[in-house]
């Protein structure tokens, strides 16, 4: 069968157009660390919970009791599903065709590197010897981006400093993205294009704070210094401050908070048509949601990720206007 190819018009396609938030909240005050709590809860509910809006938080805020969270050492404190994902590393040209075997996988650190220093260091750079570090994404430097034809990358130098974001978006312009580097031929190749000192950002980053049921809210409500340690990689929400989180170490035992029912999103895919199949063919169709599942996997979803078709009136998946728009129910 051909193959349909799948182009967001934007990376911000799978953005959501509507959300059911049809879940209810349960606490759980026997104390275990974060990783008994998450198997816990998935075995008993959905997952640990997500707290997505100031109500969550005050639904949360109004259900705790606070007379069964006193154990020894501890005080009012509960997991919830964020978590700080520090093994999530990924290159920010994410086409999965581009990479062989595990060149994905390639890492070139400094002895001690990764290290997260101070809990913010998510993007990486190379020194001038062509080994890796990670550095906070608003220091600003030069970049070394690269051009894709094919199989090969050319690399490119560029000594205007910018932010890791704006040098994403400068090389996404006018290359193909921020460099991959993804053997030791190509290590050495970007090593002999950069200056010898300072140190230049190369595509590899990670996401930070991850919730356990895949959900993509960006909600926060850390109390005022938080997060605030690189080895503290489990979120708590403390209620003795109005409900806000802390960052903890994951082995701690605390109280914890499950969900039933996930964060489901609604979204709106906008095809751009390159092929000569029927998008409501139920085959292309179930290709489609196997291809969306894999980008998703790739743009780091993780956990349980659910995807369906949502019909439209005239029972077809697709509209085709001038434009062809379909819609798609996402339950991850
Ligand atoms: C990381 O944290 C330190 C100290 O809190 C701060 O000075 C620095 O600006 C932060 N860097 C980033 C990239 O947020
Ligand atoms: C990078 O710089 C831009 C423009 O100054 C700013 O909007 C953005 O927040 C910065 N990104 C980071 C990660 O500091
Ligand atoms: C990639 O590089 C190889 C070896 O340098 C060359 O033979 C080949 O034509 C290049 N492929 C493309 C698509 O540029
Ligand atoms: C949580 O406890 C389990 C069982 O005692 C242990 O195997 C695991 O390493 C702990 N996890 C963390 C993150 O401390
Ligand atoms: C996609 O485009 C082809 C022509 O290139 C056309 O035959 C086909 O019907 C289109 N599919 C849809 C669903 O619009």
């Amino acid at each position: 069968m051909e193959k349909v190819l799948l182009f967001f018009t934007a990376a911000s396609a799978l953005t959501a157009v509507s959300s059911l938030p049809a879940r209810s909240f349960y606490f759980v005050y026997e104390p275990k660390n974060w990783t008994e709590a998450q198997s816990y809860c998935r075995e008993k509910y959905t997952d640990l919970a997500t707290i997505e809006s100031m109500e969550d938080v005050d639904i949360l805020d109004n259900m705790k009791d606070l007379s069964q969270m006193v154990y020894p050492s501890d005080s009012y404190r509960a997991w919830f599903g964020l978590y700080d994902d520090v093994s999530s590393w990924r290159w920010s040209m994410s086409d999965s065709d581009f990479y062989q075997h595990d060149e994905k996988e390639f890492r070139n650190w400094r002895p001690g590197q990764p290290d997260n220093y101070q809990g913010n260091e998510s993007c990486s750079a190379m020194y001038s010897d062509g080994s890796w570090t990670d550095v906070g994404c608003s220091y600003s430097t030069r970049s070394v981006c690269f051009d894709v034809k094919g199989p090969n990358s050319t690399f490119v130098l560029v000594n205007t400093y910018m932010n890791w974001t704006e040098a994403q978006s400068y090389c996404r312009e006018h290359h193909t993205d921020l460099a991959s580097v993804r053997n030791e031929a190509e290590n050495q190749k970007v090593k002999e294009l950069i200056p010898s000192t300072g140190i230049n950002w190369i595509g590899l980053y990670r996401d930070t704070w991850k919730w356990s049921d895949g959900s993509s809210s960006s909600f926060r409500y850390w109390r005022g210094l938080e997060p605030n340690d690189n080895m503290e990689h489990c979120a708590a929400i403390y209620f003795q401050d109005s409900g806000r989180w802390e960052d903890w170490n994951c082995d701690k035992k605390n109280a914890f908070i499950c969900q039933n029912g996930f964060s489901q999103k609604v979204v709106k895919l906008k095809l751009i048509n390159t092929s000569s199949v029927d998008l409501n063919d139920p085959q292309v169709l179930e290709n489609l949601l196997k291809q969306l599942k894999q980008k998703l996997k790739d743009q780091g979803v993780d956990g349980d990720i659910r995807l369906s078709w949502k019909k439209q009136s005239d029972g077809n998946i697709f509209m085709k206007n001038t434009e062809d728009i379909g819609s798609d129910r996402d339950v991850p």
